[in-house]
């Protein structure tokens, strides 16, 4: 096995494509261009879904290769494990309707076994096992079996883990055949395969084969052309071939890792496990990466703040700071990080040099906010120490940790980890119940409201629809678009909102909710009718239930810039008349599924 620079495979895979007629171009912005839908760039299809749709020829033809600069924050609290990165580079190659299943895997295997000598014994790979209607990918099986992949090592996995697409809730998307490198490890289990999460088997390349569109109603209809996508990790593929066991022990992340141990304290005087520094290193190198390139980014715009994009990077800049605090590194090093990753990558990526001074102000002034927020809650925290201590006392009360962090904005975790430190004990549940009692102080306000019958049910219902769609609204806002409606039910008492998202809402995310549609009911924002087919609404951008059937007319509902749905109603005449809004609760109601309960005050 050859061991390559991240540099020399980039070059070797587009020199390969462009070997194979593909035509080289530019990767695009991290921040997506045109795409109102998608926080970050997550994929190289993003900036070519118009061309993989057909509505226009690419001026480069109909065979492309690129490297793509990716954020993907889904798994953020998978970071620091052997492969997971909130930021990577995607080599890609792409048939525009050109040629398809037959040519893009035999070159991948040409490109594996050929030219970065993977051994086809080291090899497993997916295919689609056929669901919805849609056939196995029988196919896609033969063409592996035919270059001599042993069907034992060909696996059929269902939609969730062999489907790629669309990027956003509409558009190309289609079955994925994905090649996997065996580390060599031991099962974890009799039914350990690809896919599995235990770090046998790494993904690094993923042929997408897109035949299909996903419309407005949630159908995957035939897209009448066939296009390929592919997909290949460079952090992966370069910790695989260099026989690393995680990716940060690469080339790629030796600067950066180097920098972030030497910054650091005296590992024996930090008080935590090896491997709880380790975690921490990475996770300060991973998020500072990522920081970096969407501060840096061409496109610009993205800045630390509390919603959508700029809360994501706010989010990937305080958990590098708290985390950094715990190695022990003295305040002011995330600008020092983003030097050292800037000379790493500005060769490749001449923004990273172009925009570091403004890229450095920024983190550094986001770290001072937040290191003054912490330290202003250690000094609390130390205090109530030591009270507590002179009492002879050793747990935090639940009412206590409420208040550092409710009202000094000092994290859960901080106070769980200086608890242990300071040898004593906090009420978690005790936490958790004042937490819960906070929620629902204006639930019983509005129930009182609703017994003193100011109105009766029919209307308080028209309310909750309208807060349902500002819910929605402000969901697709704080965590992105991918936080889709799955279901909802109204009754007097509240609205339950059912949305596909993978982990529990953190408290602030919550609250940014709240934040954001008390700020659309203060507005006093005029609600909108109009009628028109589902198509023009979806030209308009309107979101619609997937999955649910629409006559020929439908009713839109227009809430000011804020929100656009396709829904029968009835809604208020303005936002003003919802009083005010409020989540009781947060939890979970089905695999990637979460559920919020929320109720609306007085007029
Ligand atoms: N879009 C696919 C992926 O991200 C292949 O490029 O895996």
């Amino acid at each position: 096995m050859k061991s390559l620079t991240a540099d020399q495979l980039r070059e070797m895979y587009l020199k390969f494509f462009e070997s194979k007629g593909h035509a080289i171009i530019p990767g695009a912005s991290v921040i997506p261009e045109n795409d109102p839908t998608v926080l970050f760039t997550t994929a190289g299809m993003h900036p070519l879904v118009p061309y993989l749709m057909g509505q226009m020829p690419h001026p480069a033809g109909t065979r492309l290769t690129d490297v793509q600069k990716c954020v993907r924050t889904g798994d953020i609290d998978a970071v620091g494990d052997a492969a997971h990165l909130t930021f990577f580079e995607m080599l890609g190659n792409w048939s525009l309707n050109d040629y398809f299943k037959k040519e893009a895997i035999s070159w991948s295997f040409e490109f594996l076994t050929q030219h970065l000598g993977f051994s086809p014994e080291q090899l497993s790979v997916t295919v689609f096992a056929g669901e919805d209607g849609i056939p196995a990918d029988d196919e896609a099986a033969a063409i592996w079996r035919g270059l001599g992949i042993p069907d034992e090592r060909i696996y059929r996995l269902p939609r969730e883990d062999n489907w790629w697409g669309p990027a956003g809730t509409t558009g190309p998307c289609g079955p994925d055949t994905e090649m996997f490198i065996d580390t060599g490890k031991p099962k974890c289990s009799d039914a350990c395969r690809p896919g599995c999460h235990c770090g046998k088997f790494i993904e690094i390349w993923n042929d997408v084969f897109m035949q299909y569109n996903k419309n407005a109603e949630g159908k995957y209809e035939p897209l009448g052309r066939h296009n390929v996508d592919t997909g290949m990790g460079v952090e992966r593929t370069i910790c695989m071939m260099s026989g690393a066991p995680t990716v940060y022990d690469t080339e790629i992340f030796a600067p950066i890792m180097g920098a972030i141990k030497e910054l650091g304290a005296d590992e024996a005087e930090l008080g935590i496990s090896a491997d709880e520094v380790l975690k921490a290193r990475r996770i300060v190198a991973d998020h500072m990466r990522t920081a970096t390139f969407i501060l840096c980014d061409p496109k610009g715009g993205v800045k630390p703040g509390n919603v959508g994009a700029n809360y994501v990077l706010r989010r990937l800049i305080r958990r590098a700071v708290r985390y950094g605090r715990q190695l022990g590194i003295a305040p002011g090093f995330t600008p020092k990080l983003a030097e050292v990753i800037s000379s790493k990558y500005a060769h490749v990526y001449p923004e990273l040099a172009e925009n570091l001074a403004q890229c450095k102000a920024d983190l550094e002034a986001e770290e001072n906010r937040f290191t003054q927020t912490l330290d202003k809650g250690e000094a609390m925290f130390n205090k109530v120490a030591e009270q507590l201590k002179a009492h002879g006392q050793s747990q935090i009360s639940g009412k206590t940790a409420f208040k550092l962090y409710d009202t000094f904005g000092f994290p859960f975790e901080m106070t769980l980890e200086m608890a242990d430190k300071a040898g004593l004990a906090v009420d978690k549940e005790g936490f958790e119940e004042a937490n819960r009692k906070h929620q629902e102080l204006s639930r019983t306000t509005s129930a009182g409201s609703f017994k003193a019958g100011l109105q009766d049910n029919s209307e308080v219902v028209t309310r909750m629809h309208t807060a349902t769609h500002l819910l929605h609204a402000a969901l697709h806002k704080v965590l992105g678009p991918t936080a889709n409606q799955k279901g909802s039910n109204i009754t007097p008492e509240r609205l339950r909102f059912d949305f596909t998202w993978p982990e529990k809402m953190t408290d602030e995310q919550i609250k940014e909710v709240e934040r954001l549609v008390n700020g659309w009911i203060a507005q006093g924002i005029d609600v909108t009718k109009k009628m028109t087919t589902v198509e023009e609404a979806k030209a308009e951008g309107a979101m619609a239930l997937f999955g649910s059937k629409y006559g020929d007319q439908v009713s839109l509902y227009t809430i000011g810039d804020v929100s656009k749905e396709i829904c029968s109603g009835p809604h208020v005449a303005n936002t003003r008349e919802l009083g005010s809004f409020k989540i009781q609760k947060e939890q979970s109601s089905s695999a990637g599924v979460r559920r919020i309960k929320a109720v609306i005050g007085n007029m």
